[in-house]
């Protein structure tokens, strides 16, 4: 596999065993730079080690650093200022009953395993948009789903890091190519999650308009799910369900009145000027169909009579 992370600075935190280390080997085998982690300078040597016994050619450094405390990331992000991968993996769980877990035990696991992700995405981040590139994972668990009664508090640090993780997006295609019968296109409100692919949308220097129609339409109609928004009956709408191609083709990229009243709600965005700036881009794109219907709905709107 050639994931193009060559070169690509990565961190994995708490790293020097178990799924943390294993990342971290799969990431410098794509030629990554990694940097393992754990809270011991012997750990994490050894840890280095490891990896370039397994693999020779593996660019591998380490930082011995506390990720449970603001000193010990600010030392991190000190000895590495910036990042193109930053795997928040760090996560620590013990087995304890819910009356014996004390505020001290809730605390330390929502600093270790909640916080040490957010100080350092709030770190690596803006650098990451800045340059246009980047990714921010967390390692979460399916505890973050079903709570463990044995270990309550893990399971809740877990869901907590599902909440942060809210949407992401990237132009990296995960449709592995023809004869694969991916979806293209679909989302989860509650995994809050939504995927799409561009790959299959066509050829955009043989018919871009069409390429581009295509991806804003599921792009926006998964968006829109993870939105809250589900499957509309109302009017011809974005929010269509849709089983193939064809059939998506025909559907509108518009939400119709229901579904923008939904949508302007969650957004906590006034229809106007939302309207206004969607029909800018569907003029700049040569998308006519689409912008006439957005000048109509402005001229019902200004009216007052829709
Ligand atoms: N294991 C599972 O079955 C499972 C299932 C679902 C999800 N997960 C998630 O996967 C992640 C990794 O789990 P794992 O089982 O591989 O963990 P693990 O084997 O317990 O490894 C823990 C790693 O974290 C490091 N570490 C612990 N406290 C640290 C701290 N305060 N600062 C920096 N590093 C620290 C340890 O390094 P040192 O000891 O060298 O400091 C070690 O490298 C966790 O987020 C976990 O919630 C695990
Ligand atoms: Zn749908
Ligand atoms: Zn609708």
């Amino acid at each position: 596999m050639d994931l193009h992370l060559t070169n690509k600075k990565a961190l994995v935190t708490g790293s020097t065993t178990g799924i943390g280390f294993a990342i971290a080997s799969f990431l410098a085998q794509e030629r990554a730079a990694v940097v393992v982690n754990g809270r011991s300078q012997g750990r994490v040597e050894e840890a280095v080690r490891r990896m370039k016994r397994e693999n020779k050619d593996a660019q591998v450094t380490g930082v011995a650093a506390d990720l449970g405390t603001k000193a010990g990331v600010d030392l991190l992000t000190k000895t590495v200022p910036t990042l193109d991968i930053l795997v928040n993996n760090l996560g620590i769980y013990e087995a304890k009953p819910f009356t014996d877990i004390s505020d001290e035990d809730w605390l330390r696991f929502f600093e270790v395993n909640v916080l040490s992700g957010v100080r350092l995405s709030r770190f690596y981040l803006p650098a990451m948009l800045q340059r246009n590139w980047g990714r921010v994972v967390f390692i979460s668990s399916e505890s973050g789903v079903n709570i463990p009664v044995e270990m309550v508090h893990y399971g809740v640090t877990k869901t907590a890091q599902i909440a942060l993780a809210y949407l992401a997006l990237t132009a990296s295609d995960l449709w592995p190519g023809r004869g694969w019968n991916f979806v293209f296109g679909e989302a989860n409100l509650r995994q809050r999650t939504g995927v799409w692919s561009i790959y299959r949308n066509g050829d955009p220097g043989d018919d871009f308009t069409l390429c581009l129609r295509r991806t804003l339409g599921t792009a926006s109609h998964e968006l829109c799910h993870v939105l809250t928004l589900h499957h509309c009956t109302a009017f011809r709408c974005l929010m269509n369900g849709s089983n193939h191609q064809q059939e998506r083709d025909q559907r509108p990229l518009h939400p119709c009145p229901v579904c923008l009243r939904k949508l302007c709600w969650n957004l906590r965005a006034e229809a106007v000027p939302y309207l206004m700036k969607l029909n800018t881009f569907c003029q700049q794109n040569r998308l006519d169909p689409e912008s006439g219907w957005y000048e109509r709905a402005l001229e019902a709107l200004a009216g007052g009579n829709e």
